[in-house]
């Protein structure tokens, strides 16, 4: 698959270097190809262009940038009609105070106002970049919860969430990617301020 990482930090390398590890074929976006930021990007896995760039040829496009900038990197990738975007940002305040959920929007609801005509899926956002890099524990997979309403683009994320390894679970319509973005502050609180560090991760058990 021809995937498009729109934002190339912790988040977009980790997916990115699976996924090229994987035989997929990644490219990040980024807002200046020459930054020395990009120095440690592997150029010989990832290729390295303009958002634009990135997204016109892609079948799945990843946003991970911060909120902050989300809105803007959307811009910059041109009309994505009817593209799948998967949005892995969450809206945090500053100092983590909680998330920006203006008239009770979520993030993943704002994505999609302002990717116009994409197919949003949220996911990717419920855990550290450390798990998504290698989300294995010793009781088994952590999971990982991607919503949407288109069942195609649904599809892309599931499968490209067990190609991590993760235990991908069918969390229903984009209506719902608020409460993902709430376990996702959870995770940050019990990682960062409750003092358990980053290796953890969420699992759903069955029966
Ligand atoms: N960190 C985690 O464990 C984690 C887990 C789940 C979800 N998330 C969410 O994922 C998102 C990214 O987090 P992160 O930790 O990966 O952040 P990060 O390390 O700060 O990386 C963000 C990247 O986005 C780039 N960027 C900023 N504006 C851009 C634009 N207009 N076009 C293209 N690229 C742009 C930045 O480039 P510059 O260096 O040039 O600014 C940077 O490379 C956030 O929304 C966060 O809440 C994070």
């Amino acid at each position: 698959m021809r995937i498009a990482i729109i934002g190339a930090g912790n988040v977009g390398r980790a997916l990115g270097n699976g996924w090229a590890g994987r035989g997929h074929q990644v490219t990040f976006g980024v807002r200046d190809p020459a930054s020395p930021k990009l120095a440690t990007l592997d150029r010989t896995r990832c290729g390295v262009a303009s958002n634009a760039e990135a997204a016109k040829t892609a079948d799945a496009i990843v946003l991970s940038t911060p909120w902050s900038a989300a809105r803007e990197a959307i811009a910059a990738c041109g009309s994505l009609a009817g593209k799948t975007v998967l949005d892995a940002t969450n809206p945090l305040l500053p100092n983590l105070a909680g998330l920006d959920h203006p008239g009770g929007r979520s993030g993943g609801q704002q994505v999609a106002e302002w990717a116009a005509g994409a197919k949003v899926v949220k996911v990717f956002n419920t855990t550290g970049f450390n798990n998504m890099a290698n989300p294995a524990y010793p009781g088994g997979a952590a999971m990982m919860l991607y919503c949407g309403d288109d069942a195609g683009a649904k599809g892309v994320a599931r499968a490209l969430a067990e190609a991590l390894g993760f235990d991908a679970i069918d969390f229903g319509p984009l209506a719902n990617a608020g409460y993902t973005e709430n376990l996702a502050l959870c995770w940050i609180w019990l990682a960062l301020k409750g003092g358990l560090g980053r290796e953890i991760a969420f699992r759903l058990e069955r029966r």
